[in-house]
């Protein structure tokens, strides 16, 4: 059916997929925000930056945009799954900075790590390490992460980490046995869901990327009740205009309309969309 479907519409890929691609990215004001200040604490070595939002906001997908757009100075660690011992995890940093060692002792993984980013810093390089879903990161991790932030010349640090993750990280780091690494935040980003308006454009940007020429349009109190059912969470927007694009295409139709969202919204699982929202 998908095939048929996308032909129907005129779209070359589907418009709403579920996955991070960043040639699907759009960019609101408050995003364009986002990504110049990231590169800003990063680019004058601010030491730790920190990127909260809730479930689906884009922070996976922001940190994709970022990476994109820092350049050949940057030396990059990307953790995407940060449930790892504190050992396991300077182990993956160093081995992405292409630093192996065989020697398992957590202090001679600190020193190759610091030999990497004082050499890394001379030949005029910075040392970036993002770490997505950290409010998954362990006590002991976190305390590393501000370890690694302690690797600093007397003018900068050597290391800047990007931890990113949902708003439950912001309370994690308010606790007071992590005060001490809260403190040495000074850049804190938070991604919002999207307004109505914005809902709109990112609906209509994904499907002019989908298929500059497709047939297709949504009627104004379809992206209002899209908006009011998923809150403005891309990730649910996406859901919802998938299914309501199948909608219509059984029913024959290129116009989305109000009930066609709500129909949809209906057959989307309980577990996709909640129904929390009025
Ligand atoms: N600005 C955007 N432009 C285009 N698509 C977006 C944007 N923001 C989010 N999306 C889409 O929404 C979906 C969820 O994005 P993403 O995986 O980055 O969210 P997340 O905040 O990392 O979620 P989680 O908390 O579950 O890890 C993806 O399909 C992504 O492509
Ligand atoms: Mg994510």
């Amino acid at each position: 059916m998908a095939a048929m479907y996308r032909e129907f519409f005129g779209f070359d890929e589907a418009p709403f997929n579920v996955t991070p691609d960043t040639r699907y990215l759009y960019l609101s004001p408050m995003h364009l925000g986002i990504l110049e200040t990231l590169k800003y604490g990063i680019h004058e070595r601010k030491g730790f930056v920190l990127l909260t939002g809730e479930v689906g906001t884009g922070k996976t997908l922001s940190i994709r945009a970022l990476l994109n757009d820092l350049g050949k100075t940057v030396e990059t660690s990307v953790i995407l799954n940060p449930q790892l011992s504190r050992l396991e995890l300077i182990k993956t940093i160093n081995r992405d900075f292409g630093q192996e060692l065989k020697k398992n002792s957590f202090k001679d993984q600190i020193d190759l790590l610091n030999q990497f980013v004082l050499k890394s810093a001379t030949s005029g390089k910075n040392a970036l390490v993002i770490i997505d879903e950290a409010q998954n990161l362990s006590f002991e991790a976190i305390e590393m992460t501000r370890l690694l932030s302690n690797l600093e010349t007397e003018t900068f640090k050597l290391i800047q980490i990007l931890l990113v993750g949902q708003p439950e990280l912001s309370e994690k780091l308010a606790l007071p046995n992590l005060r001490q690494l809260r403190q040495r935040i000074q850049i804190h980003c938070r991604l919002s869901p999207l307004d109505e308006e914005q809902t709109e454009r990112y609906i209509i940007f994904r499907i002019q990327k989908a298929g500059p020429r497709a047939k297709v349009a949504f009627e104004k109190s379809a992206v209002t009740k899209i908006h009011q059912r998923t809150e403005g969470v891309p990730r649910l927007i996406n859901t919802l205009c998938d299914f309501s694009l199948i909608s219509a295409y059984l029913k024959g139709s290129r116009v989305i309309t109000k009930s066609i969202v709500e129909e949809a919204f209906a057959e989307t699982p309980e577990y996709a969309i909640p129904a929390s929202c009025p």
